[in-house]
């Protein structure tokens, strides 16, 4: 039996849009962890899932006309959707739950009155701000200019009867937990969560954990009308997916607690202070540690806070390969601080590692043992060679780096340790010469074998450690070196000379062809933008206004129909044409407008069209205009569209409106 065990988590995610590059980084993480760690022996528990309760979801079903089940189910199986985006980007779960699944909605069920009947869970009324996207509660003083402090955006009134969680009976084990334990990563992190949550005015709030005003969630089956808070419902599927109050699965005793969970910083606060502290109420043990990744940003701001503020990986893997942006992803930027995209940075890394580097130097070693030797390399050797040394010490200390690396999620710098080895290899291709040597087999020959096996062997060791960032590209390039199964283990890694003397090498396809920076940029530009544009919604309407207007105030205004006599542009403005009307009272009204975007003034003459006519007058670009044409305006693909409301010719001039 392997007592070598380790369980990584990654979040499970909204299915209530589209995945973009950024929801892609922590996964994408914590799948080359995942591999790291089964290329090491361990026995792997990857979970991954979505989370699909909640306001948000409820509303999006809403509007798209479908149940909620019913929109979830599509984000999550439809070809683009969640699942089709991890096989994408060749992540190797080992379970994924959805907290719709009936196993994880049951055992959600029993911990609720589990920690109701133990008393940490009691009733009482909330009032205070809810943030919909993040499905956040904030009271009023943690609002910044009045919106969610996670997330920028509007936040909405909540009031209503509710449930909470005695989070603040256990303020001082999570204080200790945080400030006196590894448990919450990048320890930068800490601070932050004890000041701003624990040791903040009025100290740690209990959570409220139950919802009435809407429906979509794990219904609590002792109080009909309460659904289970979602963050509540979410953070336990680390513990039902393993079988934690089911009887789906049987793995708690096996794979509890956690290694790590990984998250998005955004999401750090959900994880080191109320997990914990659901856990403690239930008297669990703890995860071993929560570690709090940065975020892509794009143009500054973290990717996919707005519409079209997002990069399609669809797109990018189809371009450049999956590998190719996977490594990427984890060659860029430190896990746990944020990083800014730009397609300049992918194809200069794309082309600096991958094609330069590690590309140049696979096919230049394979054509070489190629064309000086068949592509099998003779066994005389002349080893030991001066030039040498440096570069096997630095290959076989490789693997100890990477893993000290590796072990603290510093994804960037294990990379950066196995590109000196690569760079190095170069390097001894020229310091050798090998097409020197090549010009006198009968003296050179042997060493000219020595040196290409040097090389091979400088190649499999960086691929073994690659394979958890690009497993695919991996096993073309142990193809093509002659590595077979017991030359791309672990333990292979850190020993020299694991390759069979007469090893055969069968130079492939180049990996990583290098990429035109201009065009390709270009190129890229144009397709981010189309798909910009179609991502938008096709319509998009003003919410209506909330406060009402009564009815006296509204009849103050006189909406009148009126015919246009006259219209012409307004020199020197490009917004403004300017009407004279026949209003019905038999004196000219003249009214500006700035709708010359839509309308040529021409083909407005003679048609009739509603004005508020009792506003004060007011000049524009020094001439007056009496009143307001009134027109419907909406939305559509990014583009404002304006609609003059025009009525029926049967109708007078100087009708009312009412
Ligand atoms: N459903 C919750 C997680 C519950 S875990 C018990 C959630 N889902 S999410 O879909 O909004 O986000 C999933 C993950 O994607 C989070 O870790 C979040 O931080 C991450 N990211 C979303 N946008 C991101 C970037 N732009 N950059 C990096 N990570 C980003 O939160």
């Amino acid at each position: 039996m392997n007592d070598k065990k380790f369980y990584i988590t990654t979040p499970i995610y909204y299915p209530s849009g589209k995945l973009h590059i950024g929801h892609a980084y922590c996964t994408v993480a914590t799948d080359a962890m995942a591999r790291y760690k089964r290329l090491c022996g361990y026995d792997v528990m990857f979970l991954t899932g979505t989370d699909e309760h909640g306001q948000k979801i409820e509303d999006k079903a809403r509007e798209a006309g479908v149940t909620p089940q019913q929109f979830v189910d599509d984000i999550v199986t439809a070809p683009g959707g969640v699942l089709d985006l991890w096989k994408l980007m060749n992540i190797k779960y080992d379970r994924f739950i959805r907290t719709t699944d009936a196993y994880h909605v049951s055992a959600i069920q029993k911990i609720f009155k589990q920690m109701h009947d133990n008393g940490d869970i009691y009733k009482g009324a909330y009032k205070g701000k809810y943030c919909k996207p993040c499905e956040s509660f904030w009271t009023e003083s943690q609002l910044v200019d009045g919106k969610c402090p996670d997330c920028g955006r509007e936040v909405v009134d909540a009031e209503e009867e509710a449930y909470f969680f005695r989070a603040s009976k256990y303020a001082d084990r999570v204080r200790d937990l945080l400030m006196n334990t590894d448990f919450l990563e990048p320890k930068s992190r800490v601070n932050e969560m004890v000041n701003n949550f624990i040791d903040c005015e009025g100290g740690l709030q209990d959570l409220c954990v139950s919802r009435t005003s809407f429906t979509w969630g794990v219904p609590v089956d002792f109080d009909p009308g309460h659904v289970v808070y979602v963050w509540l419902d979410a953070l336990f599927n680390y513990m039902t997916a393993l079988g934690y109050q089911n009887d789906k699965y049987n793995d708690v005793e096996k794979f509890w607690p956690a290694d790590v969970h990984f998250m998005g910083k955004e999401i750090v606060r959900f994880h080191s202070i109320y997990w914990p502290a659901f856990l403690m109420s239930l008297n669990l043990p703890l995860p071993k540690k929560v570690y709090g990744s940065g975020w892509l940003l794009l143009d500054g701001g973290k990717m996919g806070k707005s519409t079209g503020n997002v990069v399609d990986p669809y797109l990018l893997a189809e371009r450049y390969g999956v590998d190719a942006l996977r490594f990427f992803l984890m060659r860029s930027f430190p896990f746990g601080s944020d990083g800014n995209f730009s397609n300049e940075l992918l194809i200069q890394t794309i082309n600096t590692d991958l094609a330069n580097d590690l590309g140049n130097l696979v096919s230049r070693t394979t054509a070489m043992a190629e064309k000086y030797f068949g592509g099998k390399l003779p066994e005389a050797r002349q080893a030991d060679h001066e030039l040498d040394g440096s570069l096997i010490s630095l290959a076989s200390g490789l693997r100890g780096r990477y893993e000290e690396q590796m072990e603290k999620f510093q994804f960037h710098n294990a990379l950066e340790e196995i590109f000196k080895v690569i760079q190095r290899a170069n390097k001894y291709i020229d310091e050798n010469a090998p097409w020197a040597l090549a010009k006198d087999m009968d003296a050179n020959g042997a060493r000219l074998a020595a040196v290409l096996y040097n090389l091979l062997e400088a190649v499999r060791v960086c691929t073994v450690l690659l394979i958890p960032f690009m497993p695919e590209s991996c096993d073309k390039i142990f193809a093509q070196i002659g590595a077979d199964e017991a030359a791309r283990t672990w333990d292979s890694a850190a020993q020299w000379g694991v390759l069979p003397a007469a090893v055969s090498v069968t130079k492939g396809e180049n990996l990583f062809p290098r990429i035109d920076m201009s065009k390709e940029l270009a190129e890229l530009e144009k397709l981010q933008e189309a798909a910009k544009k179609a991502a938008l919604p096709a319509v998009e309407i003003e919410p209506q206004l909330e406060e009402q207007v009564d009815f006296d105030t509204f009849c103050k205004s006189d909406f009148r129909a009126v015919k246009v006599k006259s219209c012409e542009n307004v020199k020197k403005s490009d917004k403004l044409l300017k009407f004279i009307l026949d209003d019905g009272t038999g004196v000219d009204r003249q009214i500006l407008s700035g709708i010359a975007k839509w309308y040529k003034p021409e083909e407005l003459v003679g048609k009739t069209l509603v004005a508020i006519v009792n506003l004060p007058p007011r000049k524009m670009m020094g001439r007056e205009s009496q009143g307001m044409l009134i027109s419907a305006v909406h939305t559509e693909k990014g583009e404002e569209c304006l609609h003059l409301l025009m009525v029926d010719d049967a109708i007078p001039a100087g009708a009312k409106l009412c």
